[in-house]
């Protein structure tokens, strides 16, 4: 088979390589991502060496290289990863994130109508659902539960969530989605809560924590998202949708202090900063469909994954340095100070 991997050059596009390339030995794995600010060719280092791999230079919102990629690889799958993918700044700057998330993924399904797929599959996410209360923890996303988005970023996933849906009903496309929750693990772009805590910490900076931290996200560990993709590869059932997430609730505040505790530094590094504009409070995944269906399980508890996270930071600071040594310094001023 071969399978394109779009924003495989990305935190959990890179981690599905891997995964794929260990898992699969027999398909052949082609990365086409633009290599934005998020996408890191040193991330793919270790995979260019083999031979079932190969990386491309491309822009999903680009019909000319899209068609150019399905008429040279033929693909069988698409696995859709390529996003903008960071809320924050989809509220500096939402237009980008329509043009990728949304025409980008439009223009990948019409490429498949036209040459044909064996399975688009969209890499959708739980922030789709909009947000639960805090005071009600017997409350979950299911598929069924409603799309109600608050950020230009969930409003952008969850059109391309509906154009493949739209897609897949109208020109009969084999599509699949899955919803997972928040990812953690290698690769991740330091803009994003974990791995910016555990760096800022390394460097003995001040932990900027939006309001009180109160907010709960879901935490699941990157190889188990992609073993779940995998399954619904296999076996998900063509235009449906699959949740994943493993119960792994935690408040921001909760593991800002488990990084500063792990690390053996101490909680007067935390900030608490203004808020974030229209902040969801609560994500929380039901995964019954995906472990019923598909006997899916994550294999990794958060208080195992996080360590494991931290050490993978320790290791390679090289990866890391460099990134916040660029354009992210810019960043880092234009969305913190002052804030
Ligand atoms: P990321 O920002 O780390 O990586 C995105 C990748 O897409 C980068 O390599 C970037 O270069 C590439 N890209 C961006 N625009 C592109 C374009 N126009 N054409 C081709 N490539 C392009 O993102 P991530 O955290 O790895 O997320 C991957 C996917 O998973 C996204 O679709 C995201 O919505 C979804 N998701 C993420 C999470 C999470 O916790 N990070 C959770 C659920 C779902
Ligand atoms: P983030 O990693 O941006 O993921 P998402 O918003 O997609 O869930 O943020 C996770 C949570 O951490 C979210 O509630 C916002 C919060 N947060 C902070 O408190 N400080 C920060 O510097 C960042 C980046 C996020």
């Amino acid at each position: 088979m071969n399978i394109v991997v779009t924003g495989g050059a990305g935190f959990i596009g890179s981690n599905f390589v891997y995964y794929m390339l260990e898992n699969h030995p027999d398909d052949k794995i082609i990365c086409y991502d633009k290599l934005t600010y998020a996408g890191n060719l040193e991330t793919l280092e270790k995979a260019q060496s083999n031979k079932n791999f190969k990386f491309i230079k491309g822009d999903i919102s680009n019909r000319e290289e899209v068609e150019k990629l399905f008429i040279e690889e033929k693909p069988d799958v698409i696995v859709n990863f390529a996003a903008e993918s960071h809320v924050d700044r989809s509220i500096e700057e939402p237009e980008l994130f329509l043009k990728t998330n949304i025409i980008g993924t439009s223009i990948l399904l019409d490429a498949c109508k036209k040459f044909g797929i064996k399975r688009f599959h969209q890499v959708s996410t739980d922030e789709v659902y909009g947000d639960l209360p805090l005071d009600r923890p017997d409350l979950f996303f299911t598929e069924k539960t409603n799309l109600h988005t608050s950020s230009p970023y969930s409003a952008s996933k969850a059109s391309a969530d509906l154009l493949t849906m739209a897609y897949g009903r109208t020109y009969n496309i084999p599509i699949t989605i899955s919803r997972c929750s928040n990812n953690y693990g290698p690769y991740h772009f330091p803009e994003k809560l974990i791995p910016l805590m555990i760096i800022n910490a390394l460097n003995d900076k001040k932990l900027p924590v939006y309001g009180e931290g109160l907010n709960v996200r879901d935490w699941l560990y990157v190889e188990d998202h992609c073993s779940a993709i995998d399954l619904i590869l296999q076996n998900g059932k063509v235009g449906e949708v699959y949740n994943i997430g493993g119960h792994n609730e935690r408040s921001n505040i909760e593991v800002v202090e488990t990084i500063l505790h792990i690390l053996g530094k101490p909680e007067t590094l935390i900030e608490h900063v203004t808020d974030r504009k229209g902040h969801d409070l609560r994500y929380a995944i039901d995964p019954t469909k995906i472990e019923e269906e598909l006997g899916w399980t994550p294999k990794t508890s958060f208080s195992d994954g996080i360590r494991k996270t931290i050490d993978w930071y320790l290791e390679n600071k090289s990866w890391w340095e460099k990134i916040i040594s660029g354009e992210y310094q810019n960043y880092y001023e234009r969305m913190y100070s002052n804030r």
